[in-house]
């Protein structure tokens, strides 16, 4: 647990919340390491789980407890997805979810997802989602929000032409910074044409935990679908 538990220095989540379950501990000491890759091990070798190779890879980051994964990785067994998560008690939560219902198709990384991202294979994925991801809303905070430039040139990166990178927030300062910082950016376009098409997620929208959270609390969403532009050849 000791290394489990290794920060970056520059990032400020927190990594363990209330104490574990010894079932929650054996998960993550014998389930975690057949689905986990690292930045020094990268491949999800999707095959040593799933019959075929996986059609698409789709890429959770901040997956809090996993259940936006686990229910999509359910209802697409012929995509394999990579989720990045630092807060442990989550991830032992996902853990819960692939025995349960034996899902094979998932891959974890037990971290911060930036020195993944930066060693993933450049175009190896077909959708990104950043959900709720935390809004640091005191300005002296807002260089952490994951949505920056440097962290869209990451995306920018690994995503395929014309994937979509799909982001979702009740905080509406953040959903405009969020807006600033993919519209300006080179890579990514958003396509909204009315309201409608971002006050309401796009029908296959399977809703999270931060999500149900904010509408119990009569606090609307907002929806953002970008596309990675195709690059120059
Ligand atoms: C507010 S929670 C939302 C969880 C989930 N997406 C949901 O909607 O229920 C944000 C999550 O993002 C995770 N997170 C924050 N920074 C991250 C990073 N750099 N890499 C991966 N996950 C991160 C946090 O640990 C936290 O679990």
């Amino acid at each position: 647990m000791a290394t489990l538990l290794k920060e970056r220095s520059d990032w400020h989540g927190r990594r363990l919340g209330k104490k574990l379950r010894v079932g929650q501990k054996n998960l993550l000491e014998n389930l975690l390491p057949h689905f986990k890759i690292t930045p020094l091990n990268p491949d999800p070798h999707f095959e040593t789980t799933m019959s075929e190779s996986p059609q698409q890879v789709w890429l959770e980051i901040g997956f809090g407890g996993g259940e936006h994964l686990a229910a999509l990785a359910r209802a697409h067994p012929q995509i394999g997805f990579i989720g990045c998560e630092p807060f442990i008690n989550g991830v032992a939560k996902l853990l819960t979810s692939i025995q349960t219902y034996n899902l094979k198709n998932i891959r974890i990384y037990d971290n911060d997802a930036r020195p993944l991202l930066d060693v993933m294979n450049s175009q190896s994925i077909d959708r990104a989602f950043v959900l709720f991801s935390d809004p640091w809303p005191k300005k002296r905070h807002h260089k952490r929000r994951f949505i920056i430039e440097e962290n869209l040139n990451r995306l920018a990166r690994i995503l395929k032409d014309e994937a979509e990178l799909r982001f979702a927030s009740d905080h509406y300062g953040f959903v405009s910074w969020a807006l600033e910082q993919l519209v300006g950016h080179s890579a990514f376009a958003w396509n909204a044409r009315s309201f409608r098409d971002w006050r309401n997620p796009p029908q296959d929208w399977v809703t999270t935990r931060y999500e149900e959270k904010a509408l119990a609390r009569q606090e609307h969403p907002a929806y953002l679908l970008f596309k990675r532009l195709a690059r120059d050849v």
